[in-house]
């Protein structure tokens, strides 16, 4: 099969070539792939910061796929050939509380990811995809939708009338609008843009904030919350910006700790954090049955991914490089067609 593959960290080392087709053992899947997407994951394992002793070389990477299965190994009872499905991030993380060594059994790093024409899927990780939605469109729901969901109703137990505040207009922030606007949250926006904080506005946001032009922005969420701060947080720029989060949440609220576009580590202040008796919570993705809640919604509320451009498969190197650049959404590569 055709499959692109990382040699090496970097963007040159990312390289287009052959591969054996995978054969699916007992309980697995192969899927041909039509769509990937790419996370911001997908660029720190390409640059060698995301947990870079777990990457093997060579790798077929990205983790976010849909496509069609083609054949099934022995015993498969959940899927049939034809099947459309999407490929879930925490394989093994089926329901509950996750066990120790999830990060072990991930696609894309250190299992073998979507950017190929063939991969396996185990039966028990695999989700159907919406059937109202293509595979460009379902290829963005396993890390970015996911992760927004779980944020806001597993771990966030958003109500209606409460208030969140997404940071930037990625792919997770702009399923998090999407989401929480449909649950009848207000939402606020941060963005580094005039531009993309009007389009986030139109998806459903209630307030943009411009994080450049205003870089003490949780002066401004205060003051559009009565002075309270928020209900619940979605942190994706991590870093030292946590003690900004802190202030920009209601007191006894909570903060879903998902990225970490500024770093991966912080100086966090403890007398804020104590005095608002903040809740923290990292998150890695969600369960997969939390995936399947989600599909429903999604269904339910006709909400539609926002997908910046779709690259095709020879131009992998290209969405990396789109995704670097910033993306209002996703960005996603047909595989497929
Ligand atoms: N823990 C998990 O389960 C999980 C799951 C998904 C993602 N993540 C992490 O969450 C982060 C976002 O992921 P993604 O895939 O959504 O990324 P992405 O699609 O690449 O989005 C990046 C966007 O974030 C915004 N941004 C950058 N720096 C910012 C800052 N200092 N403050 C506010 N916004 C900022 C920018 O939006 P503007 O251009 O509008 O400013 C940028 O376009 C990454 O660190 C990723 O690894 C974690």
């Amino acid at each position: 099969m055709k499959a692109w593959q990382l040699k090496d960290f970097g963007l040159a080392n990312l390289q287009l070539g052959e591969a054996v087709t995978p054969v699916p053992k007992a309980g697995e899947l192969l899927v041909k792939v039509g769509a990937v997407s790419l996370n911001f994951r997908d660029k720190a394992i390409l640059e060698g910061f995301y947990e870079p002793h777990l990457v093997p070389k060579d790798l077929i990477p990205v983790s976010d796929a849909a496509g069609t299965i083609v054949a099934v190994g022995e015993g498969v009872t959940r899927f049939s050939v034809g099947d459309r499905v999407n490929s879930h991030l925490y394989s093994r993380w089926l329901d509950g509380e996750p066990a120790h060594d999830e990060p072990a059994h991930c696609f894309g790093s250190p299992l073998p990811g979507g950017l190929a024409e063939y991969m396996i899927i185990h039966e028990d990780s695999a989700v159907g995809a919406p059937h109202n939605m293509t595979d460009e469109q379902a290829s963005t729901l396993p890390i970015a939708a996911l992760t927004a969901w779980y944020s806001l109703v597993d771990y966030g137990q958003l109500k209606l009338g409460q208030t969140v505040l997404v940071q930037g207009t990625g792919g997770v922030s702009i399923f998090a609008i999407q989401l929480a606007a449909a649950m009848g949250a207000k939402v606020i926006v941060t963005s580094s843009s005039d531009e993309n904080l009007t389009r986030a506005m139109a998806l459903g946001a209630q307030a943009g904030i411009n994080y450049r032009k205003m870089p003490d922005w949780e002066t401004e969420v205060l003051a559009l919350t009565e002075g309270k701060g928020v209900d619940l947080l979605l942190d994706v720029a991590g870093g030292d910006g946590i003690n900004q989060s802190i202030a920009a949440t209601k007191a006894a609220g909570r903060i879903a700790q998902i990225g970490f576009l500024t770093g991966q580590s912080t100086n966090l202040s403890l007398m804020p954090l104590i005095f608002r008796q903040t809740t923290i919570r990292g998150i890695a993705v969600a369960p997969r049955s939390s995936f399947d809640r989600m599909n429903e919604f999604l269904n339910q509320h006709a909400i539609s991914p926002v997908i910046d451009h779709i690259y095709p498969f020879e131009q992998a190197r290209e969405a990396y490089e789109h995704l670097s650049n910033g993306a209002f959404g996703k960005v996603v590569i047909s595989v497929a067609n």
